[in-house]
């Protein structure tokens, strides 16, 4: 394994204390050493640990992270934080098909890992390398997924945790988990691009491990959402595949995964990435109208809080992983991202609402006739629905999509039960 800086080249120790790097703080890259086979043989070292330890076995056994460790983080065992976390569900519902406008859609949901997040992913390998490194404290900046990650896997390896959220600014359901877990939660007067600058300059002078997606072991774990899609898919992969972005780690992680997958030989065609933005949060998708001439920060804006983020922090990755995909990046409107959330919601699979801008996309890129309505899609559903129940006792009746489904209170007898079936009927 190498570590480098992506800006000016300095090399660290696979064991180092810092997240970017130590000279120019710029983007730290990790180019992982050559694993033991390619191609056929290494599909089938996966395949095999896949259903040996699907079910049983240890946590690192039995994690859909671990299991590609080779490709993660070569370490001893005894060194891995894991709860196991991966394993997600790769789903299909003919309402959401229908919806986007386009034959399958499938729907790979990351809101199943143990914190309800695709977060768990690079937080077990972020948590690993802190113990590797002797870390005594581990801080992130989040709009509530991260911090609830950090917080469970910090508790989990018996590291103590200190977090920074925009006060207001985040969901109830998040802020509670990430207490619930025992982090130290600071309440920032200020937004997310704020909490990363502040908690970028406290990893600097005071010395604690900086756990947010600039950290280049996030980026190695969240890769394996990659590998497991594609293990699911038979290694023959979908034609798109579309996310949610905020800070730009998946996207990041994302280039990077199909980009070893392909070296390796584990898949010989590349699927393209679509990235979707809220369009109140969009400087990403401003910047690839423009063939990424320029980088934009905006004041972000947006119903869906955990993307709501105006100055992307792993920019330069994300632009190489649109680049090496022949990617996409688009920006949706808040409505349109509820109105997906309503659909993916009624389906029974729930998810939310920054999750739902990735089905939200696919539509938008559909009617557009980027996406043709006979290629294959996989989305990424990036958190649980219960993360944001605020959202969900809204409703809105000028789309026919929306479902608004209020609770009924009633007297506690047979009758007014009656009531509710027989108007329901009608
Ligand atoms: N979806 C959800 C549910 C998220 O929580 C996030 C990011 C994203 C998508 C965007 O991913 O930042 O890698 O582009 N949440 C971070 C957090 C910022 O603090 O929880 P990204």
């Amino acid at each position: 394994m190498i570590i480098a800086c992506a800006s000016c080249g300095e090399k660290l120790g696979d064991r180092t204390p810092h997240a970017t790097c130590p000279k120019c703080d710029g983007l730290l890259n990790i180019t992982p050493a050559s694993p033991p086979a390619r191609g056929e043989a290494l599909q089938k070292l996966f395949d095999t640990r896949a259903s040996n330890h699907a079910m049983c076995g240890t946590p690192i056994q039995q994690s859909g992270v671990w299991r590609f460790r080779e490709l993660v983080l070569p370490t001893d065992d005894a060194s891995i934080v894991s709860h196991p976390e991966g394993n997600t569900p790769l789903l299909q519902r003919g309402v959401v098909s229908h919806y986007a406008g386009i034959d399958s859609l499938r729907m790979k949901h990351e809101g199943h890992n143990p914190t309800g997040s695709f977060k768990d992913r690079g937080m077990t390998v972020a948590l690993t390398q802190a113990r590797r490194c002797g870390a005594t404290a581990i801080a992130c900046a989040s709009t509530g997924n991260t911090s609830s990650s950090l917080a469970s896997y910090a508790a989990h390896a018996g590291i103590p945790a200190l977090v920074m959220v925009p006060v207001g600014r985040i969901s109830m359901g998040k802020l509670a988990q990430t207490v619930a877990y025992g982090a130290r939660t600071l309440l920032v007067r200020g937004d997310f691009d704020d909490c990363l600058r502040l908690v970028r300059e406290s990893a600097q002078s005071l010395g604690v491990y900086l756990g947010n997606s600039l950290n280049p072991f996030r980026i190695e774990g969240q890769k394996t959402i990659i590998f497991e899609l594609l293990q699911q898919c038979g290694w023959n992969p979908p034609d798109w595949i579309a996310l949610p972005a905020g800070n730009l780690g998946n996207t990041s992680a994302f280039g990077k995964a199909l980009r070893e997958a392909h070296e390796l030989g584990l898949i010989s065609k590349i699927p393209r990435l679509l990235s979707v933005q809220a369009s109140g949060a969009a400087p990403f998708a401003h910047s690839f109208a423009e063939d990424f001439a320029n980088r934009h920060k905006v004041r972000a804006e947006t119903i869906a809080t955990a993307i709501r983020i105006g100055d992307p922090a792993s920019w330069d990755r994300g632009v190489a992983a649109i680049r090496f995909t022949n990617g996409v990046v688009a920006a949706v409107s808040d409505g349109a991202i509820m109105e997906a959330k309503s659909v993916i919601d009624a389906s029974g699979v729930g998810c939310e609402p920054a999750s739902a801008a990735s089905v939200a996309g696919v539509k938008a890129l559909i009617a557009r006739g980027v996406i043709k309505s006979g290629e294959s899609v996989v989305t990424i559903l990036t958190g649980h629905v219960l993360k944001d129940p605020e959202k969900m006792l809204v409703s809105d009746t000028n789309s026919p999509h929306l479902h608004p489904n209020p609770p009924i209170e009633i007297d506690a007898n047979l009758s007014a039960v009656e009531r509710v079936l027989k108007s329901a009927a009608n």
